[in-house]
């Protein structure tokens, strides 16, 4: 660059800058931002979920151009005007639809990472539940996104979650009518899910990523060692353990986005239906109020929870079950309480039941993934009991315990779970002889977790000290 360019070019800035604090901005949050120097590979998602969110606004555009929102027409103008008829349409709508599975894939990532290196913990708990927030709005957006293309699942799938939301007393039902704009799913539902679906919940995604952003800012990354960086700082107030955000992970996440794109591409053009994960086969059958499928299941990412309201005996009992998977996950600052971080310096049984949270989970998705038979149903009700000890349990590695608190924990844990299955048995909804014959699964988990407690007590113990300084460490510990 010239001398009289490179001028001319800082009198361009000058001038934005006294009205829009644009080179102060790029300091602040990128070039100045001091993140800590250990980030591995975990932490590549939370970018990658913005470059995805930015992806499905720019390919939702384009469909929503030419997107019908009418039962006459919708399935048509997805599967003809957009896959066929359309230049590059098909390009754009496999992309917005991988684009859907990419970010649960990554968002779940990204949410198991906080929960490994304890990032939901004192200064972050705000950061957290906002995230549990943005959770919670992506969660509709797929799903109102998800009746749209008018094909059989699309119509039966919304009529199912549509049908539950009837069982929450007094509002159910008024909030169900309301939501289809009618008393069955039909062009009101449509037109409104469509509205929610490009208007309504990109917006609040938008401003919530951004408090999201702004709220990391405040408190600063945390890191896989789990140690503020900010508690160790040089004579300048740099942190010791700090480097400039710009340029060391702008290039570190630009290569994550080149191997998310392989991937990500891949499936756009080999694959973009994903073997029926991605796009349900029914989905390529236009809706029919008159057929009901034999098997009526959402996309991958919904399935755990179709698992615990199915595996629920009781309409009402698997809402709640369902909704407080999620107050559980909104509630880890409360119940973890250790002032341990990250899992590289928790005990080895404390980390085998952050292992076992996510297993639980993909066989709760396994689970339902397979017909609504009462085999299956009953499996779910007992892993979602699983899936719920890996929380409930972690009150139990705050501190050392004696032998007898230790005892005492495991007998009540006990005593919850056959409570809840005798409950269930109550209800009648399930056979008593497979109810039986299942309930060792989460009993048998709660029996290894606290029986390896009082025969190895060393295994609950935490790391005795923690480094004054960040480690390389592994990715997976
Ligand atoms: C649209 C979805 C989301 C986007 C775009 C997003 C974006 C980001 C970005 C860019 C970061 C900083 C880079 C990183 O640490 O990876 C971050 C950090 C973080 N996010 Fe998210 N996020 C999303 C959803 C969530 C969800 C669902 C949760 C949890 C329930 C969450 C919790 C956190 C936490 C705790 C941090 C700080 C982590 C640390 O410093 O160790 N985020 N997010």
């Amino acid at each position: 660059m010239t001398e009289t360019s490179r001028s001319r070019t800082l009198r361009v800035l000058d001038w934005f800058d006294r009205r829009l604090p644009l080179t102060a901005l790029w300091r602040t949050q990128l070039s100045e931002y001091p993140a800590p120097k250990n980030f591995n590979v975990w932490y590549l998602f939370g970018s990658l979920a913005l470059l995805v969110l930015v992806l499905q606004l720019a390919t939702g555009l384009f469909l929503a151009i030419h997107y019908q929102p009418n039962p006459q027409l919708a399935y048509w103008s997805v599967l003809r005007t957009i896959q066929r008829d359309s230049h590059w349409g098909w390009l754009i709508r496999d992309m917005h639809v991988v684009g859907a599975s990419a970010f649960f894939v990554l968002v779940y990532l990204h949410m198991y990472r906080g929960i490994m290196y304890g990032s939901y913990k004192k200064p972050r708990e705000l950061l957290w539940l906002i995230g549990i927030f943005i959770y919670l709005a992506l969660a509709a957006e797929a799903f109102l996104g998800y009746l749209l293309p008018w094909g059989q699942m699309s119509y039966w799938g919304s009529a199912v979650v549509t049908n539950f939301v009837t069982a929450i007393p007094v509002i159910g039902k008024p909030i169900a009518q309301w939501l289809r704009g009618s008393f069955v799913i039909g062009l009101p539902t449509l037109n409104r899910f469509f509205i929610f679906h490009v208007f309504l919940m990109p917006v609040l995604l938008l401003a919530l990523v951004l408090v999201h952003m702004i709220a990391l800012h405040q408190v600063g990354s945390n890191n896989p060692d789990g140690v503020e960086i900010h508690d160790n700082v040089n004579e300048t107030g740099w942190p010791r353990d700090g480097i400039p955000f710009h340029p060391y992970y702008t290039v570190k996440d630009l290569f994550g986005v080149s191997a998310f794109f392989v991937v990500f591409f891949w499936f756009v053009f080999y694959r973009p239906d994903g073997w029926g994960f991605l796009l349900d086969k029914l989905n390529y059958t236009p809706a029919n109020i008159l057929h009901t499928p034999s098997d009526i299941h959402p996309l991958w990412f919904f399935l755990p929870f179709y698992a615990m309201l199915r595996g629920v005996p009781d309409k009402l009992y698997g809402i709640l079950a369902f909704a407080g998977s999620f107050a559980l996950l909104a509630c880890l600052p409360l119940l973890d309480r250790n002032p341990v971080r990250s899992i590289r310096y928790r005990s080895p049984l404390y980390k085998l039941n952050i292992l076992a949270m996510p297993l639980s989970f993909l066989w709760l998705g396994y689970i339902a993934h397979g017909f609504a038979t009462e085999h299956n149903m009953v499996y779910g009700l007992h892993v979602t009991e699983i899936f719920y000890a890996t929380f409930l349990v972690l009150p139990f590695f705050n501190k050392p315990r004696s032998p007898r608190a230790t005892l005492t924990w495991l007998i009540l844990a006990e005593a919850v779970v056959w409570m809840i299955d005798v409950w269930m048995y109550s209800i009648h909804a399930h056979g008593w002889g497979l109810m039986l014959l299942t309930d060792w699964i989460p009993s048998l988990y709660l029996l290894l977790l606290f029986g390896m407690a009082l025969l190895r007590p060393a295994w609950t113990r935490d790391a005795a000290s923690l480094p004054e300084r960040l480690t390389a460490g592994g990715i997976f510990h």
